[in-house]
């Protein structure tokens, strides 16, 4: 099976699917790179909560972002966003979640910050129905240096702990899983996005 086969068929079981090395080295670095440069020309701002005009509390959530749209979309981020689109139709195709489009940010975590448990579905809004998370880190990145997602694919039962290592995709139903980012000893990246339906 490829990995997009794999996920749709671990979101038919289970509602959520975690692929290492989605990305591969190569593409990471790239992705990378694109990401670094954008942060570099002080494009992101700091992450707010809830949708429409969000009110930034870091003691929340202490990330910076960067939304993609057409302007700020390198060569590396266009062809990972032609893959989201294929995950996007096969979805679609097998779960029937009627999934419309994406919207995806770059996710900068400074060391220290971190992201406290939480759903992905706002209160007032609940047209994001799958989560994607895609790591840019390091490939040297190790479990000591924390950024771990704690992932609760039952709420009364202990969470996983799942290292952001570069090319990782996580991906998951936003409205059932709770989920939490631990603070990192050093800069943790990433591309987060939401498939919306209608
Ligand atoms: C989010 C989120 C998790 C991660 O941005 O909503 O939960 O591991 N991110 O970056
Ligand atoms: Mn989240």
């Amino acid at each position: 099976m490829n990995s997009e086969q794999v996920i749709v068929t671990d979101l038919a079981q289970f509602g959520w699917c975690v692929v290492p090395g989605f990305l591969d080295e190569t593409g990471t670095a790239a992705l990378r790179a694109e990401c670094l440069q954008a942060h570099a020309a002080g494009a992101f701002h700091a992450a707010g909560i809830g949708s429409g005009q969000a009110q930034v509390h870091s003691e929340v959530r202490g990330d910076h972002v960067l939304w993609v749209d057409e302007t700020n979309t390198g060569p590396a981020l266009h062809e990972l966003l032609d893959r989201f689109e294929s995950l996007r139709q096969g979805v679609n195709q097998e779960l029937f979640l009627g999934l419309l489009d994406l919207e995806t940010h770059f996710a900068i975590y400074p060391p220290g910050a971190g992201y406290q448990r939480h759903l992905d579905r706002f209160r007032d809004d609940d047209r994001r129905s799958l989560t994607v998370i895609l790591y840019l880190n390091e490939p040297d990145w190790r479990e000591e240096d924390g950024g771990l997602l704690r992932f609760w694919p039952d709420p009364e039962t202990a969470p996983l702990e799942i290292v952001p290592a570069g090319g990782t995709l996580v991906t998951f139903l936003s409205d059932r899983f709770w989920h939490e980012v631990l603070p990192a000893t050093r800069q943790r990246l990433s591309l987060t996005g939401w498939f919306r339906r209608r």
